[in-house]
């Protein structure tokens, strides 16, 4: 069974169950500053979660885009990729275990063919915030799991996402599949790694507060979530995730790019096709990600630039079109799924032809200089200048230098190179890093009041500059609000005192924010600001700020515009042809 049919098996057996097709989410979080991606798909459903109804209902199902960059370096192995989907179904505060369960196995076994013995599960065993799960347990064994093939375990494994995030959270059962020729085991070893976790079932029943307690949400919750990497690999019965029908393809447009076979240079080609897809996928995102020395930036040049060293390695012309046929494969692969690959097409292909060119004009005489230092090296350090001046000359990322130095065995003083790093660069990536570790913080009362200020924003600019005024993306953290705009021309002083003005008045006025659900046509009829309509469902719900402004949004806002403290403009300035940034902070009264 390939991709395709599981693709579609998982969303028509979840609709046969009353559940709802949702879209993709971006990969870029859109209200959520403290990730820099969606590693799970229900992180774009924290405020659903959290009560909040749902325009689709309480059963959902999707493949949302996902990406986890902590275990960037490993990728090259045979399970490690940076962009992935996850197949999921959720239950808000609509069924629980016992159908969760039941389902998951019965796609398993009658529609995926997967024979029950070769399944095991993992189930909660307890702690103070709740007792073992002996309901999951007992389900299991009615579906016919055998209980030398259940195991209890702590919250380190059956906890999700961990003790110590904040955000919805619960116990949770895990699935996993006996991946081996060998005789199958009776007994069920979780540390046994023959045995493959396929899904997760989240119990989602509490919500970790920012004070470190845990409270019962208004509603329980199911969340599951299934990697449609390894699914594939294991139902076609590779060890090896590139081996599957979701790569072959890539890797064979490799090996003809490179007239080299995959097997022998199996790292460098799982690489190339790995972070190609993932730059395709970043770059066509409507968050409108670019290369750059910052958070989503700078991963995304991260993964082009290896990909690149990595094309050398092979021996691949660097400045033939090889990245550009990698990535139309990709997106003609992906486009029916996510049309944003269509639509973004030339943006995707100029932004890797952009940042191929640039670090080729300093790759070449960059790996001298490497070559040059490291010769010098007699106690296998690389000190931080040295580290420093390859990052700064010759447009090496630390990590790229890292991997360089530690295959010849050479320890780069990357601490040393953080502190040169943050000394010499305003916007420090120290931020970014914590991102990288993930986590799920709800929004907070800051965040939920820059993003009312931006709706205010994109109906105040339209006044003062005029009707053409859209917005173009924003994003906020708990100290600011960037929303971005198009616009010609750059501000004049006047136009942001007005609107600024204009802002203030209106948050003195005190408008009531009201939240209407509607069909998306009656929304476009009603003139609403509608950004990237085809990313929302048949169902939408609407923003109006008194008579001031109407846009298409999945929210938080505030109730009134009176919560706001006044605001200022800090910052204008262009973010590419035809549009604006400004970035605003709140001030005191
Ligand atoms: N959110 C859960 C996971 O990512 C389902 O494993």
């Amino acid at each position: 069974m390939d991709s395709v049919e599981i693709r579609e098996k998982y969303i028509s057996f979840f609709e046969s169950k009353g559940h709802k097709q949702i879209p993709s989410a971006p990969v870029v979080p859109e209200n959520d500053p403290s990730v820099l991606f969606n590693t799970a798909g229900m992180q774009p459903l924290v405020p659903y979660l959290m009560g909040q109804p749902h325009p689709y209902g309480t059963r959902l199902c999707d493949y949302q885009k996902c990406m986890r960059t902590n275990d960037l370096d490993e990728v090259g192995d045979v399970t490690h990729h940076t962009f992935f989907e996850m197949l999921g179904n959720w239950s808000l505060g609509d069924y629980f275990k016992k159908e969760s369960i039941s389902w998951s196995f019965e796609l398993l076994t009658k529609e995926f063919n997967i024979p029950v013995e070769r399944l095991a599960v993992t189930v909660f065993k307890g702690n103070d915030i709740v007792a073992a799960d002996e309901e999951s347990a007992n389900i299991w064994k009615e579906m016919g799991i055998p209980e030398k093939r259940i195991k209890y375990l702590g919250e380190d494994d059956n906890w999700w996402p961990n003790m110590e995030l904040t955000g919805p959270c619960g116990p949770d059962t895990e699935i996993f599949y006996f991946r081996s020729e060998d005789e199958i085991p009776e007994e069920f070893d979780p540390e046994d790694d023959r045995w493959v976790e396929i899904w997760n079932n989240v119990f989602m029943q509490y919500n970790h507060n920012e004070d470190g307690t845990f409270t019962e949400l208004p509603k329980k919750n199911v969340d599951t979530g299934m990697g449609l990497e390894r699914i594939t690999a294991v139902l076609e019965g590779v060890t090896d995730n590139y081996a599957s029908s979701i790569w072959t393809d890539v890797i064979e447009k490799i090996e003809q790019i490179s007239a080299l076979t995959y097997t022998g240079n199996e790292k460098a080609m799982r690489i190339i096709a790995d972070h190609i897809r993932s730059a395709v996928f970043m770059s066509a995102d409507p968050a409108g990600i670019k290369p750059s020395n910052t958070d989503q930036g700078y991963i995304l040049r991260r993964l082009i630039r290896r990909a690149i060293r990595y094309a050398k390695k092979l021996n691949i012309d660097i400045n033939s079109d090889w990245e550009q046929e990698i990535a139309i494969l990709i997106i003609n692969k992906y486009k029916k799924y996510y049309a944003e690959l269509e639509e973004n097409k030339q943006v995707v292909l100029d932004v890797l032809k952009n940042e191929k060119i640039k670090f080729n004009r300093t790759l070449e005489k960059g790996l001298k200089e490497f070559e040059k230092i490291s010769s010098k090296i007699q106690d296998g350090k690389m000190d931080k200048d040295n580290a420093f001046r390859l990052y700064d000359t010759f447009g090496f990322p630390i990590e790229l230098t890292v991997e360089l130095a530690g295959e010849m065995g050479i320890e780069v003083d990357e601490e040393g190179f953080k502190e040169k790093f943050k000394a010499h660069q305003e916007l420090s990536r120290a931020g970014a890093k914590e991102k990288f570790k993930g986590g799920l913080a709800s929004t907070g009362e800051n965040e939920t009041m820059y993003h009312t200020a931006t709706h205010l924003f994109n109906a105040a600019l339209k006044k003062v500059v005029g009707p053409d005024v859209h917005q173009k993306g924003s994003n906020i953290t708990a100290e600011r609000m960037r929303f971005d705009f198009t616009c010609d021309h750059k501000l004049t002083d006047e136009e942001k005192k007005q609107a600024e003005e204009l802002v203030n008045k209106w948050i003195d006025e005190g408008l009531t924010v009201v939240k209407t659900e509607m069909n998306k046509e009656d929304a476009v009829k009603s003139g609403a600001e509608c950004m990237f309509i085809e990313k929302y469902p048949d169902r939408v719900t609407v923003y109006t700020i008194g008579d001031v402004s109407a846009e298409l949004c999945g929210g938080p806002h505030v109730e009134n515009t009176s919560k706001l403290p006044h605001i200022k403009i800090k910052k204008e300035e262009a973010v590419s042809a035809g549009v604006r940034r400004i970035k605003a902070v709140f001030v005191e009264q």
